[in-house]
């Protein structure tokens, strides 16, 4: 019952990692079974892989597994959009920023998704930006009363230690977010009735196929989305966006950021399994864990690996190594077990060989790091100390590790 609550509390706020765990989660690492990981710089037809080979066909190998076998196809159709600006103000947050907000309308019977961005005044150039999903509604991510509620009853500003807003544009980045409800309401047994994926059904269809999209898919292209319409925006360098995420929508922001090559660098916040963490070591939260009561952020296939990790195609080094050459950045908290932090920190090392055959420094060489000692290469990688969150000390390593990576500095 305590779990069942647990369970039901993390999957509202996304606020923590299940309390209770079940009986059967391994926390033992001499009881991590011995396992060998897919070489992401091998085919599938055994062939070593050089860039050229990477870019023609390994990358949409890869692609194609994680599709096929944990997060679903995404449909290709493209809906048609209609932007209108529901409210803008020029003087927001003490007048560092402008505050505009955006009804985004897809398909012909029009399905409407609320952005929220701010972006800095004052910079004479278009500034880079951070896109995430909220988890519990726009007015959550600060205090701001401008900012439209929309069909939750979260508190306004609920959420705004995860956002740090203010920071964030003093150093001269634009935020953009949306929120989680709006794309896919993510409650068990909806069978996607609502949200997005009914705007792609084929007729007759009432539920994604086996190997179709879940949430996860479908936040991943909302974020993708998001980017278009910042695509549009002149105070916005589009070339020049960072995808960001804490837990289930770190999962998505690596989903999105494998997926869509435009996005400029990616962040992955305690996204731990189906996220970032290694399957095959079996360390904290497992498919079978997942499977009761989030089956539905994957496609109905990843169902068939609940104790047969090593039976996968792939693993997760093989996801980060999707955002190649791009910069990424792994964290994960030293109380997040359930994560399991030291299997996110190997997904990232072993991603790195595709890094390094891109010429990019990364973390081959690395072992894990104390708390709160961040590596900043290509990939960068932090542990920090404390629970399963997105605090201001995580943020600072994503704004120095952006200046950097994306020429801000
Ligand atoms: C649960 C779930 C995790 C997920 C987290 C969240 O703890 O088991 O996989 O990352 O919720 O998104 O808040």
């Amino acid at each position: 019952m305590l779990r069942s609550f647990c369970v039901f509390l993390g999957l509202m706020t996304g606020s923590a990692a299940l309390a209770a765990e079940p009986a059967d989660t391994n926390y033992d690492e001499s009881k991590v079974p011995q396992f060998t990981l897919p070489d992401p710089l091998v085919d599938n037809a055994g062939q070593a892989v050089g860039p050229e080979e990477w870019v023609d066909h390994r990358r949409s190998e890869v692609l194609r597994m994680f599709e096929e076998s944990v997060y679903g196809k995404t449909p290709d159709q493209k809906l048609d959009v209609r932007y209108e600006i529901s409210e803008s103000d020029a003087d927001a947050l003490n007048g560092k920023a402008t505050r505009t907000q955006i009804a985004a309308y897809f398909g012909t019977d029009p399905y409407r998704i609320d952005l929220l961005v701010y972006t800095p005044n004052g910079v004479d150039e278009p500034a880079p930006a951070f896109v995430g999903i909220n988890f519990n509604g726009n007015h959550t991510v600060h205090a701001d009363p401008a900012i439209l509620q929309r069909d939750t009853e979260f508190e306004r500003g609920s959420s705004s230690d995860r956002w740090q807003l203010e920071t964030v544009i003093d150093r001269g980045y634009a935020v953009a977010t949306l929120a989680r409800h709006q794309i896919d309401p993510d409650r068990y047994k909806v069978n996607f009735s609502d949200g997005v994926h009914p705007l792609f059904y084929s007729d007759g269809q009432t539920s994604p196929r086996d190997d179709q999209w879940g949430s996860i898919g479908a936040w991943a292209w909302a974020l993708s989305r998001t980017l278009d319409y910042l695509e549009t925006v002149p105070q916005i360098d589009a070339s020049r966006v960072a995808v960001i995420g804490h837990s289930r929508m770190g999962k998505s922001a690596l989903w999105a950021g494998a997926r869509d090559p435009r996005f400029a660098m990616v962040v992955s916040n305690d996204s731990g399994c189906g996220g970032a963490a290694l399957y095959r070591r079996c360390y904290g939260e497992r498919i079978h864990h997942m499977m009761k009561p989030i089956s539905y952020w994957f496609c109905k296939n990843h169902r068939q690996y609940e104790n047969r990790e090593d039976e996968l195609p792939v693993d997760q080094h093989m996801l980060l190594a999707l955002i190649a050459p791009r910069p990424l950045y792994v964290a994960s908290a030293t109380n997040d077990r359930w994560a399991d932090p030291k299997g996110e920190f190997l997904a990232a090392k072993h991603a790195s060989p595709v890094y390094e055959m891109f010429g990019k420094p990364a973390l081959s060489t690395q072992s894990m790091p104390k708390p709160d000692h961040p590596i900043h290469t290509t990939i960068g990688y932090h542990l920090r100390t404390g629970d399963h969150a997105i605090t201001a000390y995580d943020w600072q390593q994503y704004l120095a590790f952006a200046d950097t990576q994306m020429g801000t500095q």
